[in-house]
């Protein structure tokens, strides 16, 4: 804005000058135009007398006490110049073009019109000029210089007029209030910008970021930033709206039809058992029964898990980190399996190299993760296969790997076993108590510790998953920070 206004005032000063030198000569050629014509019409030039000294010092005299800026010359028919009554070293030209002088006398140039000044070489100047006839001959011109060698002089001594320095001095001051005025109006409407600016930014991005805006850049800019972070971030929050939403109503189907399955078969059994006791014998009772309790009891896990998953995902349930012995919640969890490992003739090797390593989490939550990996294990090895758990210690944190030899996973599956209710495509029927829950459990309460689980299988070899757990507070703390 400086610079404008100071540009501007400056173009105005020197449009003012110019224009006014420009008013003045205009003005004065106006005024003057005819003074050639009044000075001629007073003498009859006679060819005869034409040139002399003695005429044309008359003719001076008499066109200077019309106008005292006035120069006269006697020109020839061709632009030459006859003669004049100044001192010969001050004339510098000896022709004058003769163009300008028609244009004048045909009456229709727009003044100022300036012709040659002989005093000067490259300066024109404005003139007034007449034609000098005898009868119908033409026999010169008398070409009258206005603003001859007084004018410079006097226009000199006012280049430091005071008009002109008062002109500038008020120019000035123009250019100074507009510049106040200016910042004023400026600052009114950029305040209440960057305030925007300001708010819209603080609502767009995280707490740990609004130190990381640029105090540099303008408000305007601020504030597109800003509403670019926002529609940003709303575009995020409406994918997230519609993901969730997609989530939720594919979870109300999964869990409706998992849960009518075992629920149709709990009352077919009690339905055939009601109609047909008489008629049954003691063995397909208890088989009916039997079968009977273990729709129930699916019924009740996939309850109890589908619960628990909710909780974890709604936050409602965060981890209680305490430290504790990694080795000894190893053991403890595999002696739960004591009866399954047995029925299947399934190896399990446990390798805890040192008994006193502690991690710092939820016991419980971590020992729900050892429990689903160790179930799907027992679940996909077939009979006398191997079973690994172990852990290795390294200085940042514990890894803890869960392996078998068992029936490994499809390539293609890998990417979704984490998911919700996935399950390999021969799973429901192998594994008819299998929810398709165990690893999204797995999941969620790892990345509640801000912890990573990894998978490795190949199909018919076996699967391993391993994943790492903080070793104290402080990891802890910095994982979950990542
Ligand atoms: N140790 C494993 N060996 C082979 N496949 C596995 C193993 N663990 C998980 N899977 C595959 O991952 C899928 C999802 O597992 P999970 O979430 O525990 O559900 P579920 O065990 O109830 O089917 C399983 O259906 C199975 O196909
Ligand atoms: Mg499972």
């Amino acid at each position: 804005m400086v610079l404008i206004t100071t540009a501007a005032g400056i173009a105005s000063l020197w449009v003012g000058q110019v224009g006014m030198r420009l008013y003045y000569e205009e003005l004065t050629q106006e005024m003057n135009q005819n003074i050639a014509m009044y000075v001629t019409q007073e003498h009859e030039l006679l060819e005869t007398k034409l040139g002399t000294k003695a005429t044309i010092t008359q003719l001076s005299h008499q066109a200077m006490i019309i106008n005292p800026i006035a120069e006269v010359y006697l020109l020839n028919p061709d632009g030459t110049i006859n003669s004049h009554a100044l001192p010969p070293e001050t004339i510098q030209r000896k022709t004058v073009e003769l163009a300008p002088i028609q244009s004048f006398l045909s009456g229709e140039a727009s003044f100022p019109l300036r012709g040659n000044d002989p005093r000067h070489l490259d300066q024109d100047k404005i003139f007034s000029v007449s034609e000098i006839k005898q009868g119908e001959k033409l026999q010169g011109y008398l070409y009258v210089i206005l603003g001859g060698q007084l004018y410079d002089k006097a226009q000199n001594n006012i280049e430091s007029s005071h008009i002109r320095q008062q002109s500038a001095m008020a120019i000035g001051v123009i250019v100074i209030a507009s510049l106040l005025i200016g910042v004023i109006l400026f600052r009114r409407l950029t305040t209440p910008l960057s305030a925007l600016a300001e708010k819209m930014h603080l609502f767009s991005t995280p707490e740990t970021e609004h130190s990381r805006r640029s105090p540099t850049i303008d408000e305007i800019t601020q504030l597109d930033f800003a509403f670019s972070q926002m529609t940003e971030k709303i575009e995020q929050q409406l994918y997230q709206l519609r993901e969730s939403d997609r989530l939720r109503r594919e979870l109300i189907s999964n869990v409706s039809h998992d849960l009518r399955t075992p629920l149709a078969t709990i009352q077919g059994y009690l339905e055939t058992l009601r109609l047909k006791n008489q008629s049954l014998s003691n063995e397909q009772r208890a088989d009916y029964l039997a079968t009977a309790e273990k729709s129930c009891r699916r019924l009740s896990r996939l309850i109890s898990d589908l619960f628990e998953l909710s909780k974890l995902e709604s936050g409602s349930k965060q981890p209680d980190f305490e430290q504790f012995s990694i080795a000894e919640l190893i053991h403890d969890t595999a002696q739960e399996f004591s009866l399954e490992l047995e029925q299947k003739d399934l190896t399990l090797n446990i390798k805890t190299p040192t008994a006193d390593t502690t991690v710092f989490a939820d016991i419980g939550l971590i020992q729900r993760v050892l429990e689903n990996l160790l179930r799907n294990a027992v679940a996909h090895t077939p009979m006398h296969g191997k079973i690994e758990l172990n852990f290795t210690e390294t200085s940042e944190a514990v890894q803890v790997t869960v392996a078998d030899n068992g029936s490994g996973i499809d390539h293609d599956d890998i990417p979704f076993i984490f998911e919700r209710f996935y399950q390999s495509a021969d799973t429901p029927q192998k594994h008819p108590q299998s929810s398709g829950l165990g690893l999204a459990i797995v999941k969620r309460i790892l990345d509640l510790h801000g912890c990573r689980i990894e998978v490795k299988s190949s199909a018919q070899h076996g699967t391993e998953f391993c994943f790492d757990l903080p070793v104290n507070l402080c990891q802890t703390s910095e994982k979950l920070a990542g």
